[in-house]
């Protein structure tokens, strides 16, 4: 029987590898790569460095194929749609990856950014193709340190305050309001920089971006004051990578 390992690699530094992790890179035949293309290719380029530094060479294959474009134009109603098309689309990939470049006997892998339990769709695009029945396998996960447990420790503060909860979102659902019942929220996929919807407000903002590598930057402060820091900061990164990956913790303080 064919066998998957989902790996969470961490969110950018090499160091965040687990030794759980590195075992199963150890225990893997064919690795399957997915390229974003040219702007983050230094993403694709981290992993192969990852398999260069913990893997025997020769003791495994990598096996590449583009990640179908995105239409992230589609917003409001149409943006469930066109998340689901493009699920679908990485299925079939998967199908074929795991049908076409695995043996019967062979251990694939697919390494994750982060941890693949948050905000990533490999766990339920493997479920989708087992669902299909066309090719059979099993697969286990390797937890990986996320970017929200990398940002709240360069920060050297916790994701929620005594006793309190704290919740995870997207800028999407910030931009719609606060969350309801809760003070502490953290907020990933966030292209928009949301958090400049509430500087009128007495909140506290941990920002960081590229965290984890040679680019990171990091800011906090009230929001009013660290907004301009942040737009400044990102707006370099991008200019200079082409992309920027950033999540930030919103603590707000209760009414006296
Ligand atoms: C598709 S989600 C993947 C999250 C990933 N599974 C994790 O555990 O962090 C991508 C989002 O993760 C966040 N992210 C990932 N890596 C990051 C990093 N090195 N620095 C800051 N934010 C990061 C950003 O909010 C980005 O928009």
């Amino acid at each position: 029987m064919r066998r998957i390992h989902v790996i969470g690699i961490g969110a950018g530094d090499p160091d965040q590898l687990t030794l759980q992790a590195v075992k199963a890179l150890r225990d893997t035949d064919v690795f399957f790569v997915l390229d974003k293309g040219e702007a983050k290719a230094d993403l694709v380029e981290l992993r192969r460095d990852m398999l260069r530094t913990h893997v025997p060479e020769g003791t495994y294959r990598v096996v590449r194929a583009r990640d179908p474009e995105r239409d992230r134009s589609a917003g409001g109603a149409a943006y469930s749609p066109a998340v689901e098309d493009w699920r679908r689309a990485r299925a079939d990939i998967y199908e074929r990856l795991i049908a076409e470049e695995l043996g019967e006997d062979e251990t694939g892998a697919f390494l994750v950014w982060g941890d693949p339990a948050l905000y990533d769709s490999t766990l339920g695009i493997l479920e989708e193709v087992l669902a299909r029945g066309t090719v059979e396998f099993t697969y286990d996960v390797v937890p990986g340190i996320s970017s929200v447990s990398a940002l709240v420790a360069r920060h050297r503060t916790g994701l929620n305050r005594v006793a309190r909860p704290v919740q995870i979102t997207t800028g999407r659902r910030l931009a719609e309001g606060f969350p309801e019942g809760v003070d502490d929220v953290v907020v990933m996929l966030d292209a928009h920089q949301v958090f400049r919807q509430y500087a009128d407000q007495d909140i506290d903002i941990y920002w960081g971006a590229c965290i984890g590598t040679p680019d990171e930057v990091l800011v906090s402060g009230p929001i009013a004051e660290a907004a301009p820091r942040i737009e400044r900061l990102r707006a370099e990164l991008r200019e200079r990578k082409g992309w920027v990956m950033d999540t930030y913790l919103l603590r707000r303080h209760p009414k006296e």
